[in-house]
């Protein structure tokens, strides 16, 4: 059991790199909810303290799971914003996806739910994390989010787009709750070879989700606004 256990929330907690999240944190001792939009099998299998709905394409639903969240527990020490999706979710096919193929309505939709998700989350989570400790958000990124690295690398314009997005999200974020001495962080996991990674990653959902707990147990206020990788690192804008 850990000394001083954390609450903590993850959206996209039952798969993925999430899920494995989850599993280690809550092993490690931490009290952890998962936000998923359905059933969540794998994650309740994994003896957590609750999970609530929230799909990031639904503001209602966001609101909702705060609400219903807060009738669990009185604050949140970290937010784990890890849910996220590219173009192939929304059905866009392989030539379907660079910057003047891509459909609109998708570009949009993965905005939707890559930044717009986590920023209204985050929003909604506020009251509880200002009554948490060494309050943290974690907000997935991806390296295809860097303007250095994206610039040549990452065939989902949409995807490419919106971690950018998110990342420029996230240290409008660190600015306006620095004073509320809550830390929002920037990373990326690694090329994982979750669903959304594919088999030919080198990394797998266990190994990235290992780093990122023993990351997490390092990053304090004076973290806030670093974009780094899983292994505490910083990683290049
Ligand atoms: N895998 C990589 O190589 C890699 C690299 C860089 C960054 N990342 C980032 O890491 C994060 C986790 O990725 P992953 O590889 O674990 O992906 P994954 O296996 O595809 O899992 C994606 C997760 O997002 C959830 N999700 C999708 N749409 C949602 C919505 N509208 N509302 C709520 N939840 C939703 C899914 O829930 P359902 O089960 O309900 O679909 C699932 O739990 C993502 O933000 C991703 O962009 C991944």
């Amino acid at each position: 059991m850990n000394e001083s256990p954390r609450r903590v929330l993850i959206t996209g907690a039952n798969r993925g790199i999430g899920l494995e999240l989850a599993r280690r944190l809550i092993a490690q001792g931490h009290l952890v909810w998962g936000a998923t939009r359905s059933d969540a099998p794998a994650f309740d299998a994994l003896g957590g303290a609750g999970h609530v709905r929230l799909d990031l394409a639904d503001e209602a639903s966001i609101v909702s799971a705060f609400a219903d969240l807060a009738q669990q527990t009185s604050a949140l020490d970290t937010l784990i914003n890890c849910a996220g999706i590219d173009g192939r979710e929304l059905g866009a096919a392989a030539d379907r996806r660079s910057i003047f193929s891509i459909a609109s309505d998708v570009l949009l939709d993965v905005q939707r739910i890559n930044v717009v998700g986590p920023v209204i989350t985050t929003r909604e989570a506020l009251p509880l994390l200002r009554r948490g400790t060494n309050a943290l958000v974690l907000n997935f990124s991806s390296q295809l989010g860097s303007m250095e690295v994206g610039a040549t690398m990452g065939s989902d314009a949409s995807y490419c787009i919106s971690k950018a997005g998110l990342n420029m999200a996230s240290l409008k974020a660190a600015a306006d709750l620095r004073d509320d001495r809550i830390a929002v962080v920037m990373l990326h996991p690694g090329w994982v070879s979750s669903d959304m990674g594919g088999s030919a990653a080198p990394m797998s959902p266990v190994e990235s989700a290992e780093a990122i707990a023993d990351t997490m147990d390092q990053l304090t206020l004076a973290d806030s606004g670093r974009f780094i990788r899983w292994d505490n690192t910083d990683h290049p804008w």
